[in-house]
């Protein structure tokens, strides 16, 4: 009989969950019954919400994952499974069976993601049985220009957030004349609520170092970097096993696989700052300068690392190029939207009932992406917004749920498609504190050189808490709409030239709260604690003093049995009574 196969999912998502205890447990277990079993690592499958997550396979079943598991339920669900049983709880995804959650994959199409979840991505061994390093072969025996014909007419977007042609990129890049020439793979990801690349570096590191070294065979470089900020130490940790196994093998290093190519690839670390993933400031910081962004032009393909011609990816368009190389540019085509071909990788975050990962074709209108794919809100709260694009990005308003994810569309919105990260909000969210939220990221983020991004966002910070805190007057609006312009006007880089974004998406689909917090010094969505006051509605409340006992100030006055009061002068709006009172007595406005 096959063994059944026992997978953990052990990527970040899952051991912060606690899976390295179930795969402790499994350990423990399976080594007394090796023969019946084969324990695997894998990385994540996407579903974040439901980690631990740990795969089975091998019986008439067919694959069932779990969800949710621990080390105390973990032994009989598997036991359960190899007797053939479906497990009687904590099932998510079941092949042959309706009982599971198999609508949440049905409308993805996986081709970036397709390993992940799926492979040990420690093992060049499980990456080459799914076909790895294949397109390597395929675009050895192609010429340069083959290969980047081939990427260009397949139509790919770099996915870094400002969707230029990839194909277009690579051939500045190698129409440059130079002995020397780099190609580098942008892992800085640092959008608040983003973490499509380090899943995928974390689950299938193979992947971006096989785009790389395709990338570089066809425009000519002979070295790269892998700029990956140092908060993703098992992202590292990943890559400098794979880098090892790939020169071992030969798909790295001096002649590789035989031909007269040869490739050297170094991982840089990043100490984590916003700006440096912007193209001239990350090449700064691989020089070992600080990371601040330079004036373009010269553009990298022509003068990069150490002034000579360069070419930038994200990991996302990196990890697309061996299945494009393997399938051809007519069926990436085949997916997607005319103008945004493929598919797009998504960290939904935020309040959505299934955060996690995702890839869906181009082209899916976001209520999809929220309702099906997400399944839904995680309260009973309506949706409000879903801010798209990090700190570049926006807000897209429930009314605007039709649009279609493609580049063009989702800039119509005034938002941008950015690397990918997706923040769903309820209606107990306070659009000007998103706006503050984000600024005052942006503002951090700075890197001081230009006077409207260090001093101009530091004026709207300054506007917006106001504002928040019941301070706001009407010319405030106004302010904020100029100091915009001119943030995006004077800025250098794209970090003042988008900083406003989420200020300016909140005015156009959100001004009645703007102008609520400033005309009536209130917060609809009831955030702003300086905005706010919780009474007691003497008709409801039966005296029970849990409200009372509970608030750290003593503000709260009453006798058993009779209604309360708070006093307001002292009420220090920290919501507890709030969140005490059993009876809804206590209204919060
Ligand atoms: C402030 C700022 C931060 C950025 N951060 C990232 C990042 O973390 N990852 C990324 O791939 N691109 C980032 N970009 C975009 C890159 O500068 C660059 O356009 C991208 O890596 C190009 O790759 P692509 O063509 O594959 O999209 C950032 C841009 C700016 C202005
Ligand atoms: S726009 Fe801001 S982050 Fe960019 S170079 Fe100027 S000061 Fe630095
Ligand atoms: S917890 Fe509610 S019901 Fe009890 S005393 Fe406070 S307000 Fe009244």
């Amino acid at each position: 009989m096959e063994p059944i196969t026992v997978k953990v999912g052990l990527a970040s998502c899952g051991l912060a969950a606690g899976a390295e205890d179930v795969y402790r447990k499994l350990e423990e277990y399976l080594g007394q019954n090796n023969e019946s079993f084969s324990l695997k690592r894998t990385a994540c499958i996407g579903m974040c919400f439901e980690e631990p997550v740990v795969e089975l396979a091998g019986s008439d079943l067919g694959s069932v994952t779990l969800g949710r598991v621990n080390p105390e339920n973990i032994i009989s669900l598997v036991e359960e499974y190899q007797s053939g049983k479906l497990p009687s709880s904590n099932v998510i995804l079941a092949e042959k069976s309706d009982a599971s959650r198999n609508e949440l994959l049905a409308n993805q199409q996986r081709i970036v993601l397709q390993n992940c979840g799926v492979i040990d991505p420690l093992s060049l061994a499980d990456y080459e049985s799914r076909g790895g390093y294949q397109a390597l072969r395929k675009a050895l025996a192609l010429s340069p220009g083959e290969i980047i014909a081939e990427i260009k007419d397949s139509g790919l977007r770099g996915r870094g957030g400002a969707g230029f042609s990839t194909g277009l990129k690579w051939t500045f890049a190698a129409a440059a004349k130079s002995e020397k020439k780099y190609v580098v793979c942008n892992a800085d990801e640092g959008d608040p609520g983003a973490f499509m690349d380090r899943s995928v570096l974390e689950g299938d590191p193979h992947k971006i170092l096989e785009g790389m070294i395709i990338g570089a065979y066809a425009m000519g470089a002979d070295e790269g970097y892998i700029y990956c900020r140092a908060e993703y130490p098992l992202a590292i940790a990943h890559l400098k096993v794979a880098i090892e196994a790939a020169l071992e093998k030969h798909y790295l290093g001096n002649n590789i696989m035989g031909s007269d190519f040869s490739f050297e690839l170094h991982i840089k670390e990043g100490a984590g700052a916003f700006v440096c993933g912007e193209e001239t400031a990350l090449m700064q910081s691989i020089e070992g300068k600080r990371g601040m962004p330079i004036i373009r032009p010269p553009f990298p393909a022509e003068s990069g690392l150490w002034g000579k011609p360069t070419n930038i990816n994200n990991v996302e368009t990196w990890a697309n190029i061996p299945w494009i190389l393997l399938n051809g540019a007519k069926a990436f085509r085949a997916m997607g939207t005319e103008k945004s071909p493929g598919t797009k990788v998504f960290a939904l975050a935020g309040k959505i009932a299934g955060s996690g990962l995702i890839e869906v074709p181009m082209g899916i209108p976001l209520r999809d992406i929220i309702y099906k794919v997400g399944g839904g809100m995680k309260t009973e709260k309506p949706f409000k917004a879903v801010q798209m694009g990090g700190p570049s990005g926006g807000c897209i308003p429930a009314e605007l749920l039709d649009t279609i994810v493609d580049y063009d569309s989702i800039t119509a919105t005034g938002a941008i498609m950015g690397s990918g990260g997706m923040v769903v909000m309820d209606s107990g969210t306070c659009m000007v504190d998103v706006a503050r939220y984000f600024l005052n990221f942006t503002q951090n983020e700075s890197c001081g050189k230009c006077t409207f991004c260090r001093i101009g966002t530091r004026r709207m910070l300054e506007i917006l808490t106001r504002i928040t805190e019941g301070k706001g007057v009407m010319e405030d609006i106004e302010r904020l709409e100029d100091l915009a312009q001119n943030i995006i006007k004077g800025s250098l880089c794209g970090l003042g030239q988008t900083a406003p974004n989420p200020v300016l998406t909140t005015l156009r689909y959100f001004k009645h709260e703007y102008l609520a917090h400033i005309e009536e010094k209130r917060c609809p969505a009831g955030v702003c604690t300086a905005l706010l006051k919780y009474e007691i509605d003497p008709d409801k409340c039966i005296g029970c003093t849990a409200c009372a006992r509970k608030c750290p100030v003593n503000c709260i006055s009453g006798t058993v049995k009779q209604p309360h009061m708070i006093d307001q002068s002292k009420c220090i709006k920290c919501g507890a009574c709030y969140k005490t009172c059993k009876f809804d007595a206590i209204t919060k406005a």
